[in-house]
């Protein structure tokens, strides 16, 4: 259940052998996020992946691969039958995505196949910001207003009914691309062009939305739901204030630092989450406000957190997210137990401006400092990076560090990653 901080260690349970089994994995994210495929090896899986473009780094941790794109809604008709037939042919006993825009096919998949999922239905209402919006005022549940909008014009009408600050933001997105703070009608035309690229980049869709501005800082909350039991939930908190113009996420410590009384008030709200929308089986990740005027939703996604939240998770909780949603899929009860290690901490290294990335020096240096348990170079030298706000949020290197304290596991953090140094050209 909740994860209380109390320091006690555990020896971990032994990773389930799920030798001769067959997990289909739909759409993969890029190589800095192979742990949903580690994991997957770690039990000893088969993969069956459905991807556009033939594998790469992929190829190593898959049996088969079936090229296509499963991550448009609008060839659904088309993409489902042949996901079907796949995946019957290699005798799945399982599916699972960590890519957002894949879960509606995910779920439409397990539901066809009477494998664990999400309800397809809850799927869809969960990759459209709008309808996931208004879900939640069907619901009852702390939310923001929320206009969805096709054109400038619509825009400033839907700004003057919010009033400013106003965020706009693809309707469906990831990473942050695109979103922005507008404090007036002259940045919004021009946020509203920037937005409108991230979403055609994304989708190839015109569709935005206003929102209200939520204030205050951010957390996220990340829970096991097996078998309809919520079997895991834990805070994390994006400690930084972010207030725009645009909102890259680059430091994350767990567990939070928040009140017992506001974590308890974020954890009901979770729980109603996940029961609102039927999640029973699955590893749900959501990203909540707390503002001046209580918590409030900002998004839900029924799949692990990215970046390296699963990670620090692990290290402060003992709880093994990507592994757990492997599990889930393959209708295997995860270990949920938490065993709480103190705290621990992850720092973004971000490029300064898009280009071409030309040096990485200090990381070495970063190991080094007390603290750190992990400095990944998630790109390498040589490679083409974006920035926000018209793409997403792209991370060169992560600094993971524990710590006795909250602060202590932060302070570790900012100290390594200063020391990174990086140029982009
Ligand atoms: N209505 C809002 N009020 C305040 N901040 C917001 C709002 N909507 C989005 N944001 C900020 O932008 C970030 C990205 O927006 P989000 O809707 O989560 O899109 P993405 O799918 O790109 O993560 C959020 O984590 C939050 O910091
Ligand atoms: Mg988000």
């Amino acid at each position: 259940m909740a994860h209380n901080g109390s320091p006690f260690n555990r020896a971990e349970s032994p990773i389930p052998d799920l030798r001769g089994q067959t997990l289909l994995v739909l759409g993969s994210v890029g190589f800095s996020k192979r742990g949903l495929y580690e994991a997957a090896a770690r039990r000893g899986l088969q993969i069956a992946l459905v991807k556009q473009e033939p594998a790469t780094w992929e190829a190593g941790y898959c049996t088969s691969l079936l090229p296509l794109n499963c991550a448009s809604y609008d060839e659904f008709d088309r993409v489902i039958p042949a996901v079907l037939d796949f995946a019957r042919r290699h005798r799945v006993g399982g599916v699972v995505t960590t890519f957002d825009a894949a879960i509606p096919a995910a779920a439409e998949v397990a539901s066809r196949l009477g494998l664990a999922g999400i309800p397809p239905a809850a799927a869809a209402a969960l990759r459209d910001k709008s309808l996931m919006r208004r879900r939640f005022a069907e619901l009852g549940l702390p939310s923001a207003n929320s206009i969805p909008v096709r054109t400038p014009g619509e825009a400033a009408s839907a700004a003057a009914e919010i009033g400013y600050p106003v965020i706009v933001k693809p309707r469906m997105g990831t990473g942050s691309a695109g979103v922005l703070l507008a404090t007036s009608p002259d940045a919004l035309r021009d946020f509203f062009a920037t937005a409108q690229l991230a979403m055609q980049a994304a989708n190839g869709r015109d569709e935005l939305l206003i929102e209200e501005y939520l204030d205050g800082i951010e957390v996220c909350v990340d829970a096991v739901v097996a078998n309809g039991e919520l079997a895991f939930l834990n805070i994390t908190d994006n400690p930084e204030v972010m207030n725009g113009p645009s909102f890259g996420g680059y430091e994350y410590v767990t567990p939070t630092s928040l009140s017992p009384g506001t974590a308890a008030e974020i954890n009901a709200i979770n729980r109603r989450v996940i029961e609102g929308f039927e999640l029973a089986n699955t590893v749900s990740h959501t990203e909540i406000r707390v503002t001046s005027r209580g918590p409030r939703l900002i998004e839900a996604h029924a799949r692990p957190a990215g970046q390296r939240m699963p990670k620090i998770i692990q290290q402060a909780c003992g709880i093994d997210l990507l592994g757990a949603a492997v599990e889930i899929a393959m209708n295997v009860r995860p270990d949920t137990d938490p065993r709480a290690r103190g705290y621990a901490c992850y720092r973004c290294v971000c490029p300064e401006r898009a280009g071409i990335l030309r040096v990485v020096d200090g990381i070495d240096a970063a190991r080094a400092v007390p603290g750190v348990f992990d400095v990944e170079l998630a790109i390498r030298p040589g490679t083409p990076v974006k920035t926000l706000p018209r793409d997403h949020q792209e991370d060169i290197a992560y600094v993971l560090t524990e710590g006795p304290s909250y602060e202590a596991a932060r302070r570790s953090a900012q100290t390594a990653a200063s020391l990174i140094h990086t140029e982009v050209a």
